[in-house]
């Protein structure tokens, strides 16, 4: 897919198809999450993909986002590694770069995404949930699946969002 259709034709998918997803289709997903950059490249993003429905089921009730991680059959939850990170604040950048590029690739491959964030809310349940490494500190789910209706948002314009100097 050409990179600004798929940048500007990306949107928040909260509905599925009971349709399972293939597995190269995430790992290419976690692949284009992995090449986001980073300070010092020091990668500091670390995956947990959770495709079984009883995991799913709890970690639903951790979110008013619940239903979508019900629905969704693939989720996947992503960590700061503590160990690796050399600020915090960069650190955070970078995963919201990695988010992001596993988000359009989803797209780019016919899936639909969307980025759970009220879930940290619940951050030490999930980790325990997920049976991590005491360094990983949850930043956010991603759920994903086929879509059933496409998701829909608008932006304000441009001009008012940009100084020019
Ligand atoms: C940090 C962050 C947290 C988010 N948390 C949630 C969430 O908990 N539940 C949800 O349905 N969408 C969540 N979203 C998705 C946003 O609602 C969505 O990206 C925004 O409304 C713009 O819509 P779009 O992605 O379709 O362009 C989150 C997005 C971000 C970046």
């Amino acid at each position: 897919m050409d990179c600004m259709k798929a940048l500007l034709g990306r949107r928040s998918v909260r509905h599925y198809l009971d349709r399972p997803v293939e597995m190269d289709k995430v790992i290419r997903a976690l692949e284009a999450a992995h090449w986001a950059p980073s300070g010092k490249n020091n990668q500091p993003w670390r995956f947990v993909v959770i495709c079984e429905m009883d995991i799913r089921e709890e970690l639903a009730k951790l979110t008013i986002s619940g239903r979508i991680i019900r629905e969704a059959p693939i989720a996947v939850a992503v960590f700061m590694d503590r160990d690796v990170s050399y600020h915090r604040e960069k650190d955070l950048q970078a995963i919201g770069a990695c988010i992001e590029n596993m988000l359009l690739a989803f797209h780019c491959q016919g899936l639909g995404s969307v980025w759970l964030g009220e879930i940290l809310k619940n951050k030490e349940k999930v980790e325990a949930i997920l049976k991590v490494p005491a360094s990983w500190e949850f930043v956010a789910l991603v759920s994903a699946g086929y879509p059933a209706s496409e998701g829909s948002s608008d932006r304000r314009p441009l001009e008012e969002v940009t100084i020019w100097r």
